[in-house]
């Protein structure tokens, strides 16, 4: 169903964010000479295609539209719309920063603070959480007050689908579920 796909969805999400946090805590106990620039730049491909093309995408461009004209649910869409951006512009921040120092590595340059990444990264993973626990009351009230119709549910399906398809298809999604795999058994995560 259209409302428990994105639920299950939230499970990867989490992941992801148990992933962030603990990178930013290696780093700010300066615990970080094993996490590699390559381990932060597959962070970012994962935080921007998985998390919020793909996730962020299909609640966006499908489930969303499709709920806010219901009951009293605009106001609340509008604050999930308004936390997307935030994520959106801390993963913009995050991969300028990594951007900035893999051009510093090529040039020989000296290397800048490791503390924006730490930051960028923790301030991620508290979005994620923030934002996970308030979807989720909100998917189960919509659930228990089925409020989805099943053909409504249909269409939001469908559209999740071309969703997929914009994120590179089902193949593309498998790789970043397996780069989020590789991120989970790096040894920082121990
Ligand atoms: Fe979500
Ligand atoms: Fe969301």
């Amino acid at each position: 169903m259209a409302t428990s796909d994105l639920k299950k969805d939230h499970l990867f999400v989490k992941r992801f964010g148990e992933v962030i946090q603990k990178c930013s805590d290696k780093i700010y106990a300066d615990e970080d000479s094993n996490i590699l620039l390559e381990d932060l730049e597959i962070v970012s491909v994962v935080m921007e295609e998985l998390i919020d093309t793909f996730h962020h995408g299909k609640e966006e461009k499908a489930y969303f539209p499709n709920t806010q004209n219901k009951n009293s649910f605009s106001e609340d869409i509008r604050k999930f719309l308004i936390e997307h951006e935030l994520g959106r512009r801390i993963a913009g921040m995050f991969k300028r920063e990594l951007l900035t120092r893999r051009k510093c590595i090529i040039e020989g340059k000296q290397v800048d603070s490791k503390e924006p990444i730490a930051r960028f990264l923790k301030s991620y993973a508290v979005f994620i959480t923030d934002h996970l626990e308030k979807e989720d009351k909100f998917f189960d009230i919509i659930e228990s007050k089925d409020i989805i119709s099943i053909d409504e549910d249909k269409a939001i399906r469908n559209h999740y689908e071309l969703c997929k398809n914009k994120s590179g298809g089902q193949a593309r999604i498998e790789e970043l579920l397996k780069l989020l795999e590789y991120l989970e058994h790096r040894d920082w995560m121990k």
